[in-house]
């Protein structure tokens, strides 16, 4: 443990200057010197899934006993650098973070191992020049989700005409985005009867979700499958398919990531035909990780949670444990 109590004063000046440019603190508690400290920059609250994510992390940090300065960067990069700054600045032990884009680490990161702080990314990946400027990487296998929710659709489809396909996608630029753009395509290759006619941007919100497919229904009706990236865009989306009297599940297949009891719910009343599981709950993992870390011990480069698909074609959707977020 470092002797963070001679640099108080100086850090409180800093979070105090940062502080209306970093985002709500969801959790502080009074720093002890004798015990990990790890700084977590979240990237936002865009989702039921990030809300459940920030309040397993913290659950986790205080069940594992180590103190954290945890920062919500409001879907905003530049409050993520700001957040990483002043943790570094405090001279945290560990710093981890949930980057909401790839690209454009690679300066902060580069200050934290000049500081001599490693580094752990959590929930998404970077794209940095050099690689070993990170630790290890804690999160989904965002390639395979998109693998398991094509899978789910040849399964699905017998017929050998067209099926129209209508993506909504997350935020460009990020990990989840790309990724699952690119396992769903990688599992339809070069099967003809598959068209994805559009693909547009939701950003992982709720509210976009639903004005994207507000918008797509303006253009046409004609559509047969909507994949998304996301349950928060899903449930707007689905409102507007009711809005535009369409069954979701019956008119248009509904195929959605994360698992949050919303969609959960929503797969049981038959308006969602498959769930593939993406899950927040990787605050242990994240704290195992860290503690690792701080003992200068070399964590593997991935870790991926175990994840499940739900779908109509399971016998018992009743057995699905209650997803708590
Ligand atoms: O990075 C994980 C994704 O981000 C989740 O699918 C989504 O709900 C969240 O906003």
């Amino acid at each position: 443990m470092k002797y963070r109590f001679m640099i108080w004063p100086l850090v409180l000046l800093c979070l105090l200057l940062l502080g209306g440019c970093v985002g709500q603190t969801v959790k502080e508690t009074p720093m002890d010197s004798n015990v990990l400290i790890v700084g977590f920059a979240q990237l936002g609250s865009e989702s039921g899934w990030r809300v459940g994510n920030s309040r397993d992390v913290v659950r986790a940090a205080e069940d594992a006993g180590i103190q954290m300065m945890f920062r919500n960067a409001d879907q905003k990069q530049e409050n993520q650098i700001k957040a990483i700054r002043s943790f570094i600045a405090y001279q945290v032990d560990v710093i981890a973070f949930a980057p909401i884009v790839e690209d454009g680490w690679d300066n902060v990161l580069q200050e934290a191992r000049d500081a001599g702080i490693p580094v752990l990314l959590t929930d998404r990946y970077i794209n940095i020049a050099d690689e070993s400027l990170f630790a290890g990487f804690i999160g989904s296998d965002f390639l395979e989700e998109g693998r398991a929710a094509a899978r789910f659709l040849l399964q699905k489809i017998s017929a050998s005409s067209t099926v129209r396909i209508v993506e909504i996608t997350g935020t460009e630029g990020s990990t989840p985005m790309k990724q699952r753009s690119i396992g769903f395509r990688d599992i339809l290759g070069d099967d003809a009867r598959f068209e994805i006619v559009m693909s547009v941007s939701g950003d992982f919100l709720r509210s976009k979700g639903k004005e994207c497919m507000e918008n797509i229904l303006k253009t046409t009706t004609n559509i047969d499958v909507l994949y998304s990236h996301n349950d928060a865009m899903t449930l707007g989306a689905i409102e507007a398919i009711e809005a535009a009297n369409l069954k979701p599940g019956i008119d248009i297949i509904i195929i959605t990531i994360d698992g949050e009891q919303g969609a959960i719910d929503l797969l049981k009343e038959g308006k969602i035909n498959c769930v593939v599981e993406c899950t927040p709950m990787i605050g242990d993992m994240i704290m195992e990780l860290a503690k690792q870390l701080a003992d200068g011990i070399e964590i593997p480069r991935i870790s991926h949670p175990y994840e499940q698909v739900f779908s109509e074609f399971d016998e018992d959707l009743s057995r699905i444990p209650l997803r708590g977020y």
